[in-house]
């Protein structure tokens, strides 16, 4: 109530000024900016165009203002994107000029201003962090190092739900199970480490401690005091809760997970095996005085939000679409069937011989990209972008999603149907082999962590329709498939429960 009444009494105070000032602005402009709403002084756009700046409402914006809008808001330069054409421009031609990202009040906290690798500007910190990153986590030889491990953990929750008898019945919330199987699948690459159970109270503190810097994040409600820096003092309570939590995990981090592995690793060098794991690579690199000890929390932080969230509401797209499309879900059955064999397992080789798998996952992360606006670009000086002037340091989003869901370029995009990537658009790849399709970014900046994503998708969502025919809960003919957009992810609202009755192989 108190915040509203600010507002109001603020925007009371500037509107005298506002005529004035445009007039003046427009007059003296030398600037040749994005077409956009005409801003206000103080809080530019804001009040018109609200908190919720998610794909499909910029997407309404696009069809309004076109390809390139600028948004003002408050202090901050929004620049959005939604063409293939610009996007090309944006992450390929111009790919060092818009490569750096931009941080507000919030994200400044959790990665300490750009000691990570994820939210730093693009220069010689992100090439050396992103450099140190490559061998421990963005390789095929991590793939094959680590396969044999995500194919235990499908095996482990196929078991589990197998000897569940809810599950066939009314149903279980899979994703709960999937989410410690995601956990496990990163843990074991990062520390060579796993958590058995999903009462393991150390997962449960971790989850819940990453749950709380997502929800922090991601959320729209710090807007106005990222946006307009008098206000900032009311964020206050907002920011030390931020504080707070990004100390508890780094606490959390160092003690259970780098502290203990450095432990094992003056007793017995290497595990696993002789394989070293992805911290002894880092702390390696940190040895050698290239990062710091904050460095390496930072990696770890990074892992933390951006491999196992994006993975997991990837698989859990795809779980509802096959459970709303039961006809895909049989056809994708019958591939692996046909091509694995009955009752045997797939593992990660067999995904490369599963056309349909592979077009499933790709229709997945077409219509429901888990980073539909990528992660922040930013231009560090002033730049120029499809005619017009970008201002130095404004923040540009890339309307991935729009790309791939523009019904100017894609047949039907509303529909869930594989078929398409197997049709008429077979030669596009999840790589950026085409700017229509960027579910992983491209360039750059692009995701160097789809080398795992997609073979853990594969393995993940393979092995489940091959031992599970997976429907709604009984009574209902669907799952309710509502998005829940953030800053800039995208996932299902409700983690719905389903059945999952099992084949006998
Ligand atoms: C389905 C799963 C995933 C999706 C959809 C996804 C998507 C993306 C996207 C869209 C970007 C930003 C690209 C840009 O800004 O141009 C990104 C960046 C990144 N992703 Fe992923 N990602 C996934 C999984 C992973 C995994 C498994 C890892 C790590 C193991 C990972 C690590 C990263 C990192 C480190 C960056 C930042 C790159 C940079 O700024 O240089 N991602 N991801």
């Amino acid at each position: 109530m108190d915040l509203l009444l600010l507002e109001k009494t603020l925007i009371g105070l500037f509107f005298a000024v506002t005529v004035a000032t445009i007039v003046s602005k427009l007059r003296g402009r030398k600037f040749k900016l994005p077409p956009g709403p005409i801003p206000v002084p103080i809080f530019g756009n804001w009040l018109q165009v609200g908190d919720d700046l998610n794909h499909r409402n910029l997407t309404d914006y696009a069809k309004r203002l076109g390809d390139i809008f600028l948004l003002r808001m408050g202090q901050r330069n929004l620049v959005v994107v939604s063409s293939p054409e610009l996007a090309k421009e944006v992450l390929h031609t111009q790919g060092v000029e818009f490569g750096s990202r931009t941080r507000n009040v919030v994200f400044d906290i959790f990665t300490g201003k750009g000691q990570d690798m994820v939210f730093t500007v693009y220069g010689e910190h992100w090439r050396k962090m992103r450099r140190i990153m490559t061998v421990p986590f963005f390789t095929n030889k991590v793939v094959q190092q680590y396969r044999h491990g995500w194919e235990a953990e499908i095996a482990a929750v196929v078991d589990d739900v197998r000897s569940n008898p809810a599950a066939a019945t009314e149903g279980i919330v899979l994703r709960r199970r999937l989410q410690l199987m995601m956990y496990n699948n990163m843990y074991r690459i990062m520390f060579d480490r796993r958590f058995e159970r999903e009462d393991d109270p150390l997962f449960v503190k971790l989850k819940s401690l990453n749950g709380e810097r997502s929800r922090l994040a991601q959320s729209f409600e710090y807007n106005y005091g990222d946006f307009i820096p008098i206000l900032r003092p009311l964020l206050k309570g907002y920011l030390k809760i931020c504080k707070e939590v990004k100390e508890k995990r780094f606490q959390l981090f160092k003690d259970y997970f780098v502290d203990e592995r450095k432990k094992l690793g003056s007793t017995k060098p290497v595990d696993n095996d002789g394989l070293k794991c992805a911290i002894d690579h880092i702390l390696e690199a940190q040895q050698k005085g290239e990062i710091s000890e904050d460095n390496v929390l930072y990696i770890v932080e990074n892992i933390n939000v951006a491999a196992i969230e994006t993975t997991l509401w990837s698989v859990e797209w795809g779980i509802a679409e096959l459970v709303n499309h039961p006809q895909i879900q049989k056809r994708l059955r019958d591939e692996i069937d046909a091509v694995v064999g009955p009752g045997v397992q797939i593992t990660e080789p067999d995904t490369h011989k599963l056309p349909y798998l592979q077009a499933v996952i790709k229709e997945t992360l077409r219509l429901r990209m888990a980073i539909p606006l990528l992660v922040p670009h930013m231009n560090l000086h002033e730049a120029k972008l499809g005619g017009y002037d970008i201002p130095a340091e404004s923040k540009i989003l890339v309307n991935a999603w729009w790309l791939a869901n523009n019904p100017a370029t894609w047949r039907n995009p509303e529909e869930f149907r594989p078929e398409r990537f197997l049709e008429e658009e077979s030669k596009v790849e999840a790589n950026g082999n085409d700017f229509r399709y960027l579910p992983f970014g491209v360039g750059r900046r692009s995701c160097p962590g789809i080398i795992l994503a997609l073979p853990i998708l594969g393995v993940t969502l393979g092995r489940l329709v091959q031992n599970f025919e997976m429907l709604p809960p009984p009574g209902q003919e669907r799952i309710d498939t509502s998005e829940k957009g953030g800053q800039f992810s995208l996932h299902i609202l409700k983690h719905s429960t389903i059945v999952l009755k099992p084949r006998s192989l």
